[in-house]
């Protein structure tokens, strides 16, 4: 045994100093290689920052606290994976901010669960969730559909997220109000440019009634594009390809 341990067991100051000068070589190892790393999220193809839409509707979800019931992260564990599909890679939510991964499920885990129903579904469900679940215990959320998406702060919502690192264009923050526009309207074509700024993306009147814009037609847009950003037929986890 070292001798000089008696010291620091003896004096408490001494005990003290010597546990700072432990604990901060130990976060230095830990913390300091993540500096020199230029990502620590592997990239995958597909992710791609949320439309104007799906973010407006991201920011009912947060606003209505549905991550208080939901998670939006499926973990590596068998009987996750058979019930929800492929586990969320951190990359799937890269663009979240703040994350929605949460910690209680007294409803199912949402990370997959664009695709799963349709939109009607959606708007039965959330307008009242026992006409469809007769069982559930989910609170009906009847106003979204009956409430004008206030859409004026679009641009700035966008642009304060790319200074928190979600890499929007300058286009498609000068754009997103029109972008916002063009993706629930089903008639509006190519020409509008929705799919040359953001890829892969849902466009239809979501919530079945095209005279207007609704909370639930942003909400339900981001419920749809929930978890299926990436192609899991094409995906390999090992693959050095997809590692940065
Ligand atoms: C008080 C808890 C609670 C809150 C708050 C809540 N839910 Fe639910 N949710 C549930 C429960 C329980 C279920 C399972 C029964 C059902 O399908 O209704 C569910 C089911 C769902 C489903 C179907 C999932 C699936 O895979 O079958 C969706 C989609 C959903 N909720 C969306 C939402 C959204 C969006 C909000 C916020 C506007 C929300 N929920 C708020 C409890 C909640």
């Amino acid at each position: 045994m070292w001798k000089g341990h008696e010291k620091f067991e003896r004096h408490s100051l001494i005990l003290v100093l010597g546990i700072i000068l432990m604990v901060s070589v130990g976060g230095l190892v830990e913390i300091s290689p993540l500096f020199y790393l230029e990502s620590t999220i592997e990239k995958v193809d597909g992710v791609r920052p949320y439309t104007p839409l799906e973010q407006a509707g991201r920011d009912i979800y947060v606003r209505e606290g549905c991550y208080l019931c939901h998670s939006q992260m499926i973990r590596p564990l068998r009987d996750e994976v058979e019930r929800y599909g492929h586990y969320s890679l951190a990359a799937e939510s890269m663009y979240d901010h703040p994350f929605q991964w949460g910690s209680k499920r007294t409803g199912p885990d949402l990370a997959r669960v664009g695709g799963k129903y349709s939109d009607s579904w959606h708007h039965d469900h959330l307008r009242d969730p026992r006409s469809v679940v007769p069982e559930s215990n989910m609170p009906p959320f009847k106003f979204l559909a009956e409430t004008d998406l206030d859409y004026r702060t679009i641009e700035a919502r966008l642009a304060t997220l790319k200074r928190v690192g979600v890499p929007y264009t300058k286009e498609q923050i000068a754009n997103a109000a029109k972008d916002l526009e063009t993706q629930v309207d089903p008639f509006a074509g190519e020409k509008s440019g929705l799919k040359k700024r953001y890829g892969k993306a849902n466009q239809r009147d979501f919530d079945g009634n095209p005279a207007k814009i609704s909370e639930l037609d942003a909400l339900v847009a981001y419920l749809q594009v929930l978890g299926t950003m990436v192609d899991f037929r094409s995906y390999k986890a090992e693959d050095p390809e997809n590692l940065r």
